[in-house]
Parts: C-alpha cells; sequence; structure tokens
C-alpha cells in the first residue's frame, strides 16, 4: 500500500493545499496531512484549529487522515512508517526552500523521498499569509478558502483573532 506525507503549518488551509491534497489522494493509497510546527512563524490559528478545518474540507477523501506531530518531521515519519512527502511548488521562489527542505530531511533519513507536485494555475500566487493580510484589512478572501471552511476562517481573521 503506497502512503504519503503532507506536511505543513496550514495556518489556515488554502484551495491551494487543497489541491495538492486531493491530487495526492489520486495517485497514493493513503494520504497523511500533518500539521507541524515551521519554527519560523507565527501562527494565528491553534493546531486544533488547523486540524479542525483541514478535517471539514477533506471530508470527502476517504484514504486522506489528518493528524499533528511537535518534533521533527522524520521522526514522524518514522512512527508511522512513512517515506514519501508531497510538497506543493508555486513559483520559482518557492524552490530554494522546499529544496534545502527536502535535502535537510533527506540528510536526516535517507529512507525519506520528496515528491514536487506543480501547484495548478490558479493557485500560484496564494499562500495562507497572503489570505490573512487581506482578511485583517477587511477585504474578501472567500473565493481562496474551500468552502466549508470559509465563513468561520474569514470571521476569524476579521476579528482580529
Ligand atoms: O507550510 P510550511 O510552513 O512551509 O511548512 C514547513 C514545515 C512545517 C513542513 C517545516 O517547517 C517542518 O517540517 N517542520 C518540522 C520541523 C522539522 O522537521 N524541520 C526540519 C525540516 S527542514
Amino acid at each position: 500500500m503506497s502512503k504519503a506525507l503532507i506536511p505543513g503549518s496550514f495556518d489556515p488551509v488554502t484551495k491551494g493545499h487543497l489541491d495538492i491534497v486531493e491530487r495526492a489522494a489520486k495517485i497514493f493509497d493513503e494520504v497523511i496531512v500533518v500539521v507541524l510546527q515551521n519554527p519560523a512563524k507565527v501562527t494565528t490559528f491553534t493546531v486544533e484549529e488547523r486540524m479542525d478545518f483541514i478535517r471539514r474540507v477533506t471530508g470527502h477523501l476517504p484514504n486522506v487522515h489528518v493528524d499533528s506531530f511537535s518534533g521533527l518531521l522524520v521522526d514522524y515519519m518514522r512512527k508511522e512508517d512513512v517515506h514519501v512527502i508531497v510538497k506543493g511548488l508555486r513559483v520559482v521562489s518557492d524552490f530554494e526552500y522546499e529544496y534545502q527542505m527536502a535535502l535537510t530531511n533527506r540528510k536526516l533519513n535517507p529512507d525519506v523521498e520528496t515528491f514536487f507536485l506543480n501547484t495548478s494555475q490558479e493557485y500560484m500566487f496564494l499562500s495562507s499569509s497572503i489570505v490573512k493580510q487581506i482578511a485583517s484589512f477587511g477585504g474578501d478572501v472567500s473565493e481562496f478558502l474551500p468552502e466549508p471552511i470559509r465563513d468561520d476562517v474569514q470571521n476569524r481573521l476579521r476579528k482580529g483573532n
């Protein structure tokens, strides 16, 4: 059975993330979306909220599960016996950062492989931070967020948490 993991901050999950999860779910038998800590980011939503958002938007994908982990991604992968990481690549500027993470993870565990899926064209510009910035100034972010979480996320962001 093929298994892959999609790690990220997902603060919050966007249509761009969902596009990658849906496509990975067609390629692998089982996909685990894991909420992890990115030490470079201060998050707006708690881990539980982020997991809840992901669960709500992936409810139609029976082979997708949601989890969280505090620590190194490679340690989680060893624990769960997963060897493949799937990440979305948007623009060239993503490449250096993603490549660095892929090489680091493989250095930490040579059994780990990172697969990159190119982001669909309509989500090339999209990121959680862009969504948060627009919403915090009262802008409409409804078209960037998956429908099941649209109102909740937008209301939370407009209230400034
Ligand atoms: O969505 P993001 O913020 O780009 O995801 C980055 C994330 C959370 C996947 C990355 O920071 C991570 O793997 N954090 C866990 C700690 C770890 O394993 N760091 C070493 C990999 S470079």
